[in-house]
């Protein structure tokens, strides 16, 4: 039994955050952040619409583009770490009640930007060992509910979404993900840490007064290690699948900072056209970023079924993971 990546399905709020507001916001420019970071806008969910809105908006395009009910998913995996509540219930099981799916294994998980492809993992594993078929994954991120807009360093780069796909099971190999790498250095927590609510500091006067409830982040100490990183990961994944970065149509980095990302393409030897951009118009969403920009590919008719995409993300933890797939969706 193999896995395959059945369909793809996102949802983007429709207020914008441009430059331009948050030049009114912080001490800060259009300029500045086009030029270290690419981006011009990134989208904010509303005040009631929370995470689970997101992820099940993206949930049922994704189901429809698979040509299932509801009541074939099997599995719900939800990568976030802006979920519904901290502690429980998992967004994961609120997407399955606000998708009406009874009886079915949820759960969420935690690896931040690299979310979607740990969910990915973890989807193709159960696929394969024959224990479910249909597997719905996620990356939802309200990430607004965790960055402190008077902090330039921060609110300049994150949005929200949500990015959904099908992984389902199939006895054809030329349709299955072929590969998948996911890793993690918890030594390098400190590099982006929200530190609190939680077991180290749980919610009090102090977390509020001092704002540790808002994400903090190693901005530059990040950025240098993540070029690193990425660029050794999708070199090791290419050598060890012997696939050429040229036969690669459609490179979908994780959408942190532009700079990174053509970092790592011109490394790969890649053009323009093979690599997925969407931080100028989204920011980084995190566990979102990834199922956006194949979103924005399938939508816009770029992604054709069959074609290759390499997968690459890296973040909070440290966490990072690359992943080489056909695309197994029927494209419009
Ligand atoms: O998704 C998870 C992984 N995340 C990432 O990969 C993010 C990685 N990091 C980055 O994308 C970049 O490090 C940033 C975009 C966050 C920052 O860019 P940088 O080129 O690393 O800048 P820097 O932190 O070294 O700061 C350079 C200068 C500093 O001023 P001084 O000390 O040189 O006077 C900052 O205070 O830029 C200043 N600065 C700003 N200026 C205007 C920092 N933020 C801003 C801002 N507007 N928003």
């Amino acid at each position: 039994m193999y896995a395959k990546f059945h369909s793809i399905g996102a949802y983007v709020p429709s207020k914008v955050l441009s430059n331009a507001d948050l030049e009114k916001m912080v001490d800060t420019s259009d300029e500045w952040i086009l030029k270290r970071t690419g981006i011009r806008e990134r989208r904010i969910a509303g005040d009631s619409e929370v995470t689970s809105d997101m992820a099940t908006k993206a949930s049922k395009i994704a189901i429809e583009r698979a040509g299932l009910r509801n009541s074939d998913i099997d599995l719900i995996v939800c990568a976030t770490i802006t979920p519904d509540y901290f502690n429980m219930p998992s967004t994961a099981c609120i997407i399955a009640d606000k998708l009406g799916i009874k009886n079915v294994q949820a759960f969420d998980i935690s690896a931040a930007c690299s979310g979607f492809v740990y969910a990915l993992s973890v989807a193709k594993a159960f696929v394969e060992s024959g224990m479910k078929r249909h597997v719905l994954i996620i990356g939802a991120e309200k990430f607004s509910s965790i960055v402190n807009y008077e902090d330039r360093t921060t609110c300049i780069l994150f949005g929200d979404g949500a990015g959904a796909s099908i992984i389902s099971a199939t006895d054809n190999k030329s349709e299955a993900i072929i590969d998948i790498n996911a890793s993690a250095d918890g030594s390098y927590s400190d590099f982006l840490v929200t530190p609190a609510p939680g077991s180290v500091n749980p919610l009090s006067q102090k977390v509020l007064d001092e704002g540790l409830n808002f994400v903090q982040m190693k901005g530059n100490e990040t950025f240098k290690l993540a070029v690193k990183t990425l660029t050794k990961d999708v070199k090791k994944i290419l050598i060890d699948n012997n696939i050429d970065a040229k036969d690669i149509p459609h490179f979908v980095p994780h959408q942190a900072n532009y700079r990174i990302i053509k970092a790592v393409g011109s490394a790969l030897k890649m053009s323009s056209e093979q690599v997925v951009v969407t931080v100028d118009k989204y920011g980084n969403t995190s566990a979102a970023s990834i199922p956006m920009a194949i979103n924005d590919i399938y939508e816009s008719g770029r992604l054709k079924r069959g074609e290759l995409m390499l997968l690459d993300t890296f973040g909070g933890g440290l966490t990072w993971a690359s992943a080489i797939l056909p695309f197994a969706g029927e494209t419009p």
